[in-house]
């Protein structure tokens, strides 16, 4: 089996920060999203994977997999328009030759690993097997339609007047007949080649279509609050505690914590789950739960708690910064006497005075 990463796409959602990196390159508990995709199809023992890049970023991606700790075989697919999930299956096609494949979102978070899925698929063999999540906005979302007996009987990409809340998660299985599929849909009204429509067609054929409700929690990171409920959830479940760096005596480190090396912690209290990057200074602050802390930050009298903080960020005298993502060496001043809390998106290099 080989897998199918998608990396491209604009990160409309994610502006500012997408005006400048890929979004599937956020961090979350200080690693880019992609790397959990990458450590899911790991673990599955699958070597060959295809990655889709987009002009825009695609370098980005490509150096950030370079390491590759992973050890899979990376064959990068420029995708040269975001032109749907589905047109993306269509320019791997060479990649994918005929094989079963994974194809996994590279956006999508889940809080389990997928073994089981991948049994179940290799066992039965369908044409495809989704996985689905009750969400409580099914617009935002392809949806799936199942009758009594659970068996799919339509899929809709995002609905007006949803019929059902179980949502398509990122991650799908295909047999070689999605390719057929694929060449027979049209694009949808936002001018994409839908994969759901592509199901669908499967459906219509009588392929069989399977589904398995996902135990885990499930997030797309596509937006400010799904990206911090994914931060939040990552350092609540696999962040363990690992100090390497200082804590003078003045300061309280409590639960959870990871203090990289070189990291500074100067009268000052940390709550975790929590991680703070090399060579970050943490002085005369608060550092609540919730949080990730990138590498050289600068945060001084600064009070702060749910936030991404990305590397070379310089916090002072900030009293409470709540739910706040932060780019790359962004600058936030406290320059009036206001104390109320603040809550920001701000992209790379941003300078903030508030
Ligand atoms: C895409 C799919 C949608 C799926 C979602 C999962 O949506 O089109 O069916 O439910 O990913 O993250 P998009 O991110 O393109 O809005």
């Amino acid at each position: 089996m080989k897998a199918l990463v998608l990396a491209g796409g604009k990160g409309t959602r994610l502006r500012p920060l997408t005006h400048t990196a890929a979004k599937q390159l956020i961090p979350v508990a200080n690693r880019p999203i992609l790397f959990y995709v990458m450590d899911q199809v790991a673990r599955l023992g699958i070597a060959d994977v295809g990655v889709i890049i987009s002009p825009e970023t695609g370098l980005a991606i490509r150096d950030a997999l370079a390491p590759n700790p992973w050890g899979c075989h990376f064959t990068f697919i420029p995708q040269a328009e975001p032109l749907g999930l589905a047109h993306a299956v269509k320019v791997a096609r060479e990649f994918l030759g005929s094989d079963a494949f994974l194809m996994y979102l590279g956006d999508n978070l889940v809080g389990e690993n997928l073994q089981g899925y991948v049994n179940e698929f290799e066992q039965k063999n369908p044409d495809a097997m989704i996985l689905l999540k009750e969400v409580d906005n099914p617009r935002m979302f392809g949806v799936a339609e199942i009758d009594d007996g659970g068996r799919i009987t339509r899929l809709i990409e995002k609905p007006d007047n949803p019929q059902s809340k179980l949502a398509l998660v990122g991650i799908y299985l295909f047999s070689n007949e999605i390719h057929a599929a694929i060449d027979a849909i049209s694009p949808s009204a936002r001018g994409e080649l839908e994969i759901t429509d592509a199901i669908q067609q499967l459906v219509e054929r009588g392929k069989t279509v399977q589904s398995s409700c996902l135990q885990s929690w499930w997030l797309d990171t596509g937006k400010k609050d799904d990206l911090l409920d994914a931060n939040r959830l990552v350092l609540d479940e696999w962040v363990q505690h690992d100090f390497r760096g200082s804590v003078d005596s003045e300061s309280r480190v409590v639960g959870r914590v990871v203090l990289e090396h070189g990291a500074q912690i100067i009268r000052s209290e940390v709550h975790g789950p929590a991680v703070i990057g090399k060579g970050s200074r943490i002085e005369n602050a608060r550092v609540g739960p919730y949080t990730s802390i990138g590498l050289d930050c600068s945060i001084i009298s600064t009070s702060l708690e749910n936030c991404v903080i990305m590397d070379g960020v310089c916090l002072e005298g900030i009293e409470k910064l709540k739910s706040s993502i932060l780019g790359r060496h962004a600058t936030v001043r406290r320059i009036t006497e206001d104390k109320q809390v603040i809550r920001l998106m701000i992209g790379d290099d941003a300078e903030v005075c508030v």
